[in-house]
């Protein structure tokens, strides 16, 4: 099993690229079920959640090529299986975003059920009511959602989401592409991601308006045609990186990101002392400001405010920030994991419920830490790049789910970090069922 070994105290100096957004890439790459003609993705992550759809979609029969590494050409002419697996939905929830575009051009779909995991029940109780409502028939079969169209297939419908959800509404929005008539997606997700997989369908010749708003407004078309895409910048890698510049009292430029996507998370960076720079429309320049860090408060919501994937890594930061923080997350039950590991640390944190109260600064110590999720061992990395001592992280398969190369990238900006292989004396569980998060 891989962990990561990380001795903590150098200060990050240099200049970090931004990798392609997992959350926007996975879409994309589903939305090349919706058509037989060939969709090119660009700046394409190489993360394991990329490997994982790739498998999906070669297991459905899909072809898939990769010219370039960061460049998928997938061409879905010749689809054999309209089913996702157990075995891919547990160790990526995503897979679900597979539904809505299986179920628009063939009529029918099976995916299974994702269960409960580590961040919490994270239902699909608002897609199925969504499709439901586009004329498809949903029942649950050996564990399975199993969705049928009506023979002339989905019509379009007024959708009202009662809660915002991201995947939900990319997986309505590529179903109503190829529904009859016109779909309105009210309380939509306005995530750059969710723009990003509009503007796609746009260009394989949907038309979708709205997306980025709360209302989104679909008129399906008979068929959709091949496409060429580039996909937007990591929004999550990009504040991770300002957090690691910020917390290791260094300096770094990120570039090939976009920093209006960081909108609220650079602001509140800021409103605790972070200096961060805006040198160009995809170029940011991060430093610990002079007066240290002081303690905030923050709240997590649906874009555009603060997101629930930056939440571990502000709390790290906390742990280093004069005053008390209070953190609230309102977006999903059970991901405060990262904080008894930090405790492990050192850090003084209380958590009750959605609140986490974090008393800083205080010194962390290097110890043995588990990765939980994605975002949790993305905060666990940042506080052993602080801490004194060697922290190592076990499960780092977590943070490969999402992250490009984090321990090459921070390696090259003067972190003491290495990927290790050992033999597993404590009683970890291999599984990655509780991987399906994020
Ligand atoms: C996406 C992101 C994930 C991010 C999350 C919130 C991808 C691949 N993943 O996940 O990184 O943390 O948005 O920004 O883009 N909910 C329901 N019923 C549903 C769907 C969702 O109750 O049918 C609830 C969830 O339990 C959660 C909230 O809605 O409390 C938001 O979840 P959602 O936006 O759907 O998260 P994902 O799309 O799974």
């Amino acid at each position: 099993m891989e962990k990561f070994r990380i001795r903590g105290g150098n200060p990050l100096k240099g200049r970090v690229t931004i990798s392609g957004a997992k959350n926007s890439a996975l879409p994309c790459m589903t939305a090349a079920i919706l058509t037989p003609e060939t969709i090119t993705l660009h700046n394409i992550p190489y993360v394991r959640d990329i490997i994982t759809m790739r498998r999906l979609l070669e297991d459905i029969g899909a072809h898939v090529l990769t010219p370039e590494l960061r460049t998928h050409k997938i061409s879905a002419a010749n689809i054999e299986l309209m089913a996702a697996p157990y075995e891919l939905v547990k160790t990526m929830r995503a897979s679900v975003l597979a539904l809505g575009p299986l179920l628009a051009r063939f009529g029918k779909a099976r995916v299974s059920l994702p269960g409960g995991c580590a961040i919490g029940a994270r239902p699909i109780d608002l897609h199925l009511a969504g499709l439901t409502k586009m004329g498809a028939e949903v029942f649950l079969e050996t564990g399975d959602v199993v969705a049928r169209a009506p023979a002339d297939g989905l019509r379009g419908a007024e959708i009202n989401f009662e809660k915002v959800s991201v995947t939900g509404t990319e997986n309505l929005m590529m179903a109503a592409t190829l529904a009859r008539g016109q779909t309105i997606i009210h309380n939509a997700a306005r995530e750059p991601e969710v723009r990003d997989l509009a503007e796609l369908l746009n260009k394989m010749g949907a038309r979708v308006r709205g997306a980025g708003t709360p209302t989104i407004q679909i008129d399906g078309v008979e068929a959709l045609g091949g496409a060429q895409h580039t996909i937007i910048p990591d929004r999550i890698e990009t504040g991770t990186f300002i957090v690691a510049a910020a917390i290791t009292k260094g300096e770094l430029e990120i570039k090939d990101c976009n920093p209006e996507h960081c909108n609220r998370v650079i602001g509140k960076l800021r409103d605790v002392g972070v200096e961060i720079e805006e040198i160009n429309q995809s170029t940011l320049y991060v430093r610990s400001g002079p007066r240290g860090l002081h303690a905030g408060e923050l709240s997590t919501e649906a874009y555009p405010q603060f997101p629930t994937d930056m939440q571990a890594q502000y709390m790290t930061l906390m742990t280093q920030a004069n005053g008390r923080s209070i953190i609230t997350e309102t977006i999903f039950e059970n991901r405060f994991m990262h904080a008894s590991e930090l405790q492990r640390m050192g850090a003084r944190i209380q958590v009750s419920h959605d609140q986490a109260i974090v008393d800083g600064p205080g010194k962390l110590i290097g110890a043995r830490v588990q990765a939980s999720d994605l975002r949790a061992s993305a905060s666990l990395v940042l506080a052993g790049l602080v801490a004194e001592g060697e922290t190592i992280i076990d499960r780092v398969y977590h943070i490969d789910r999402g992250y490009e190369k984090i321990e090459t990238k921070l390696k090259a900006v003067g972190a003491d970090i290495e990927r290790v292989r050992e033999s597993v004396t404590a009683p970890l569980s291999s599984t990655h069922d509780d991987a399906a998060a994020a």
